[in-house]
């Protein structure tokens, strides 16, 4: 099953300012249409020096507008039509003029008329603005940004970045605007409902790697795609998330801190000192049950006799069941990868890890996958994710079983 399109039906106005970083917003524009957003482009006069409206006309497919006097619009309003039905409104490049215009209601150009036209209901704007800044570094330090940037921020604007790095003119610091991809995916948290606002919540994922000599190990086939997009969806649900990952390939999900460790006895010694300040534990990880009782020095040789090594084994601490005996512990989330009897053995395992709701897959249904079908299973009920059965994305996925973690933790949140 592919995953469904994020900005489906949603209408995003661009907006672009003057700034180099204008030629990132025609990738934006390509990201933002091919998860399903309908973008419509407005261009200030400074914008139009660094990148055209025809590039930009043929990336949206939509005629830009750079002028408040646009008479195409039958009523010529412009600044009215322009937010009217309109998801949210995407300043990026936000250049520190336009931030200052901004944070003054200026109405002479036809960006900052529109943001002052934008729709509010009882102090909550109905049409959204996200401001993504890209200047150079000393331009963002400035009081005068940083008293406008706080004065937006005061009036409702969501600030996207900026980020910190090389810039244009060759200097180092913040002030970089995000990379496409970056606020493609801030947008796309920022629709999320805030359910877990406020709470924290440490996830393992991945597989653990017990070494047997030097380049050798014991490993199994988890991608830690799960727990990944749980990670994802816990921060997009508005949790301060920190994810404790086993040896994968994956990117950090932004706004994550992540903690890498190897093998099964470092993610217990990375996990055990942070439980207690986390609300959530949730415990993806497909952690290796034991590991060589000793480690070769060198790496082991053939001797020649064909005969194979053997190995002692010894088991591996059980990190979920470890984090929910502690006396301050968090709402305890395990997984249990079953090959068959599901609900038996996920059952079994909630009794004997001492946790409220574990999350049943079939191992090798999941390992490695993009899809996957969860079973539920508390202490009284059981239910199946995707409802009705049959498979969808792990981060689909992840965001419904945030959902039900929210609705445990916080009754009457969802
Ligand atoms: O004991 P079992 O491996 O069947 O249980 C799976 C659950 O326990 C998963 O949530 C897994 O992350 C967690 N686990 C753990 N430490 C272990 C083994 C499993 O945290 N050593």
């Amino acid at each position: 099953m592919s995953a469904p399109l994020e900005l489906d039906g949603k209408r995003v106005l661009l907006g672009l300012t003057g700034g180099i970083a204008c030629y990132k917003s025609a990738e934006l524009v390509r990201l933002l249409t091919k998860a399903g957003a309908e973008v419509q482009v407005v261009m200030s006069e400074a914008a139009q020096e660094f990148i055209t409206a025809v590039t930009m006309q043929a990336l949206s497919g939509r005629p830009v507008v750079t002028s408040a006097w646009d008479d195409r619009e039958p009523n010529n309003m412009a600044h009215i039509n322009l937010t009217r039905g309109t998801d949210a409104i995407v300043i990026a490049p936000a250049s520190a003029d336009c931030i200052a215009r901004l944070a003054q209601g200026r109405a002479d150009d036809l960006l900052s008329l529109l943001c002052l036209a934008r729709p509010w209901t009882a102090g909550e704007a109905r049409c959204p603005l996200l401001v993504a800044p890209a200047m150079n570094r000393e331009m963002w330090a400035h009081p005068a940004t940083q008293r406008n940037v706080a004065q937006i921020v005061a009036d409702g604007a969501v600030l996207l970045g900026p980020g910190h790095g090389d810039q244009a003119c060759g200097e180092i610091g913040d002030g970089r605007m995000l990379e496409p991809a970056e606020l493609l995916d801030d947008l796309i948290a920022f629709f999320q409902p805030k359910l877990l606002l406020g709470r924290t919540v440490l996830v393992t994922a991945g597989p653990t790697f017990e070494a047997i000599d030097p380049v050798r190990g014991i490993t199994n086939l988890s991608s830690g795609k799960m727990g990944f997009a749980i990670a994802r969806a816990a921060r997009e649900a508005g949790a301060e998330v920190t994810l404790v990952a086993g040896p994968v390939d994956l990117p950090t999900p932004r706004g994550v801190r992540r903690i890498d460790v190897r093998s099964a006895r470092q993610m217990h010694d990375a996990v055990l000192p942070l439980a207690s300040g986390h609300d959530v534990f949730v415990a993806t990880a497909a952690v290796a049950d034991w590991r060589p009782a000793t480690l070769a020095e060198h790496k082991i040789k053939k001797d020649g006799k064909k005969l194979a090594p053997t190995f002692e084994l010894t088991e591996n601490p059980d990190i979920l069941a470890a984090v929910a005996a502690l006396p301050l512990r968090p709402y305890c989330v395990g997984f249990a990868a079953e090959s068959e009897q599901l609900l038996v053995h996920a059952r079994a395992k909630l009794e004997r890890k001492g946790i409220p709701l574990i999350v049943g897959n079939l191992g090798p249904a999941t390992f490695g996958r993009d899809d996957n079908a969860l079973l539920l299973v508390d202490a009284q009920t059981h239910r199946e994710l995707p409802e009705g059965g049959g498979t969808a994305d792990k981060l689909s996925l992840a965001r419904l079983l945030v959902r039900e973690i929210a609705l445990r933790i916080v009754p009457h949140s969802v």
